[in-house]
């Protein structure tokens, strides 16, 4: 029988080149994104169905989850991929963006599965994928703490969460990216200022300046991570957390293997 996948943040970047892989690999899609009334291309996927759903928005959490399980009958995978970036001095954050970085990144995905669990238990089995970042699971970027907070926050959830779904077959997957060749991300970010204060300034031009001049050669393609991601909705690799990409890979050796204090030093000498 066929199998379908629920996706989070369809709109653009990983979210839309996962819903189109999936499609054309022969899955039905529940495509899912804020805007619906934009999209152009997904829409002309006879094996995918578009769905309005804002993951902080619970009325539409509602709908969208039983839109989807009416059209497809079953879920056998829900892709939690929506996500997005609040930076800046974290002084600065205006109360309703750091609320809104929890909401969307961690909060979101939390929705997301408690309204799919009695599915997947009366199904007796189902899969969860999360894209985390290995900012969930280090640090690195300067200015980026409440973006670090979101993410090491998910992975904490989908960790905890691993003993009480184990008896019922529900399985958990981290996925964790450092940015992809193909996505909207920096265009998404909220970020924290206040010209009345230089003290920040100049750590926050280098980081500008680091996103802006990001080394595309850093970059994983976003179909490898596509791939990754059908990998595990496939059951070809069971791994827990996927962890992509060489500066990834380095970056977390590095955290693995000197002491905590060391770690941020190395990291921030990168800045001074
Ligand atoms: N790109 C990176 O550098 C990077 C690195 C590590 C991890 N990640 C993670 O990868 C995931 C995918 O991001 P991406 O790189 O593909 O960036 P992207 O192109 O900006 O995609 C993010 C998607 O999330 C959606 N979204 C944002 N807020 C939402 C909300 N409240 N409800 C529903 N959807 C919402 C966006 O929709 P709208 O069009 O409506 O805003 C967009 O479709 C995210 O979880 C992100 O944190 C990204």
């Amino acid at each position: 029988m066929k199998q379908t996948i629920f996706i989070t943040g369809t709109s653009s970047g990983l979210g839309k080149a996962s819903a189109k892989y999936f499609a054309d690999q022969g899955w039905n899609v529940a495509a899912t994104m804020r805007t619906p009334e934009k999209e152009t291309e997904l829409n002309n996927y006879p094996n995918i169905k578009v769905f309005k759903l804002d993951v902080t928005n619970l009325e539409q959490v509602k709908s969208a989850t039983e839109q989807a399980i009416a059209t497809f009958g079953k879920i056998d995978v829900v892709l939690n991929n929506a996500g997005m970036g609040t930076y800046g001095a974290l002084e600065f954050a205006k109360e309703e963006d750091i609320d809104w970085q929890f909401a969307v990144n961690t909060r979101g995905p939390i929705n997301i599965i408690r309204a799919f669990l009695p599915h997947f238990r009366s199904n007796n089995g189902g899969m969860f994928i999360n894209v985390s970042s290995f900012m969930g699971l280090t640090t690195a970027v300067p200015l980026g703490s409440l973006y670090n907070m979101s993410k090491f926050a998910l992975e904490g959830l989908i960790e905890g969460l691993y003993y009480e779904l184990k008896p019922l077959h529900i399985e958990l997957r981290l996925i964790e990216q450092g940015g992809s060749t193909d996505n909207n991300f920096k265009e998404n970010m909220t970020w924290n200022v206040n010209p009345e204060i230089t003290d920040y300034d100049e750590l926050t031009e280098k980081i500008k300046q680091l996103m802006n001049n990001h080394d595309p050669a850093l970059r994983d393609d976003t179909m490898d991570i596509v791939k990754v991601i059908a990998g595990l909705a496939n059951r070809e690799s069971n791994q827990f957390r996927t962890v992509i990409g060489n500066a990834g890979n380095a970056l977390m050796a590095l955290r693995n293997s000197v002491p905590i204090e060391d770690y941020l030093e190395k990291i921030a000498a990168n800045y001074n």
